[in-house]
């Protein structure tokens, strides 16, 4: 019996950023393709035609000839226990922060709880087609225990922390420096490269932590090669005159990161609304990466993310879902909304684009090129079929599209967890519908 196993469909991944190449060399497009994975890689990708003759004639093959084959989403931004607050009204940041999000979170010090809702975000994860994500925990160490021990059962690629806070909040939530640097550095040793997991440290955003506490999340972050640091910057503009005032010293928003020694290759900013030139430039020269939300951005009602000075100061971005202030676990639906934050700023969002911030600029921002984020051989065989028939208006309007940036942009217009035919991680099944 043959080790390999190969699905035939239509595929496409990104090869580059179309910022530096363009858009026709930031893809490559496969009409009748095929993908071979054998064990939990990608063993060969082309031409079925081309393909099949060279494989073992035992080879079996998956044949989907109505569907799409894509790379795994990667959700470069997103809070597994706000899962079941999603969708709550009519407040801006700091007070949607202490109406909702606090009492929510206080629940996580329960670990039976908080794996429950492990497990149904991991299955909404996939559902939706997102295989790798970077995520938040609470100020509970049993929050991130929780989650790494679901994530393990599917063998997905994730990244998560416990949150630092040690001010700001309230007293049921929050931690010490001492204890957090104690409590985060435990959590690395247990979780960091263990599989396919890895850590980031995981102070909430400045007004919540003290000097005291984001310096020693600079030591922390000093003391370990390659963990993440993961937190949100100026995403709102109270939230921002906030941070003025609490850090009087700081030239700006990031220079209160910066002085903590919190920048760096794998550190991963949430919105990053409201930054100046010199933010952007010191962002690109430490190797920093921008987590852009837009769904959260619209809903919480904190601005317009401006990609072009991003891409103007060569930042790396990727794609975020910020569940629960984010209204979709759908990358999908994430796509669509990012469309639309570019276009009331007169500008556009090319479904390649898209397509690259949600998949290979998402593994860039998170240094994980070359393991997720395109179809390349020798990379994990994390993908997602999507289904042109997943409803009845998708197979309508698909069915009119002249080319595969015309689909690519219906499916991410028009589409959600209804696109997603399945799911792989490694390899292995980890959703059908
Ligand atoms: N800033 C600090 N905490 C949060 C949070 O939980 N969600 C969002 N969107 N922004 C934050
Ligand atoms: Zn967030």
């Amino acid at each position: 019996m043959s080790q390999l196993k190969a699905w035939r469909a239509a595929i496409v991944h990104c090869i580059a950023d179309p910022k530096d190449v363009g858009i026709d060399a930031a893809y490559e497009y496969f009409e009748d393709g095929l993908l071979v994975v054998k064990g939990d890689k990608i063993h060969a990708l082309g031409d079925a035609t081309q393909l099949i003759p060279t494989l073992p004639n035992d080879l079996a093959i998956e044949h989907h000839p109505d569907a799409i084959i894509t790379p795994g989403f990667i959700d470069t931004h997103i809070h597994y226990p706000q899962t079941d607050m999603i969708g709550s009204y009519g407040e801006q940041l700091l007070t949607w922060l202490n109406t909702y999000t606090f009492p929510e979170e206080s629940k996580f010090s329960d670990k039976a709880y908080a794996r429950d809702v492990a497990d149904r975000f991991l299955k909404e994860l996939l559902r939706n087609g997102t295989t790798t994500a970077l995520v938040f925990g609470t100020v509970h160490k049993v929050s991130v225990d929780a989650f790494f021990e679901a994530s393990e059962v599917h063998n997905l690629r994730m990244i998560c922390g416990k949150v630092m806070m040690d001010r700001n909040a309230p007293g049921y939530l929050t931690d010490t420096p001492e204890s957090s640097y104690k409590e985060s550095k435990e959590l690395i040793d247990a979780w960091h490269n263990k599989g396919r997991l890895h850590y980031a440290i995981t102070p909430r955003f400045a007004p919540t932590s003290s000097d005291e506490q984001l310096k020693l999340a600079g030591k922390l972050l000093s003391e370990y090669d390659d963990v993440y640091l993961h937190t949100h910057l100026s995403e709102n503009k109270d939230e921002c005159a906030w941070v003025q005032g609490l850090f009087p010293k700081s030239k700006n928003y990031l220079d209160v990161y910066d002085q903590h020694k919190l920048l760096s290759e794998r550190s991963v900013f949430a919105h990053g609304i409201h930054l100046c030139d010199s933010e952007y430039h010191r962002l690109h020269e430490t190797g920093s990466a921008i987590s852009f939300c837009p769904t959260s951005n619209l809903f919480i009602g904190s601005g317009l993310f401006k990609l072009s000075k991003a891409e103007e100061h060569n930042v790396n971005v990727g794609l975020g879902t910020d569940v629960g202030g984010g209204t979709s676990f759908s990358m999908l639906q994430t796509m669509n909304e990012a469309y639309k934050v570019i276009q009331l700023q007169n500008e556009n969002l090319s479904p390649i684009k898209s397509l690259y911030l949600s998949t290979l600029g998402g593994a860039k921002a998170l240094r994980l090129e070359g393991k997720v984020g395109n179809l390349a051989v020798g990379t994990e065989a994390d993908f997602v079929i999507l289904d042109t028939r997943g409803t009845p208006l998708l197979e309508s309007r698909l069915a009119l599209s002249k080319n595969i940036e015309e689909s690519l942009f219906v499916f991410m217009t028009i589409g959600d967890d209804r696109a997603i035919q399945a799911t792989y991680s490694a390899g292995q099944c980890v959703h059908k519908r």
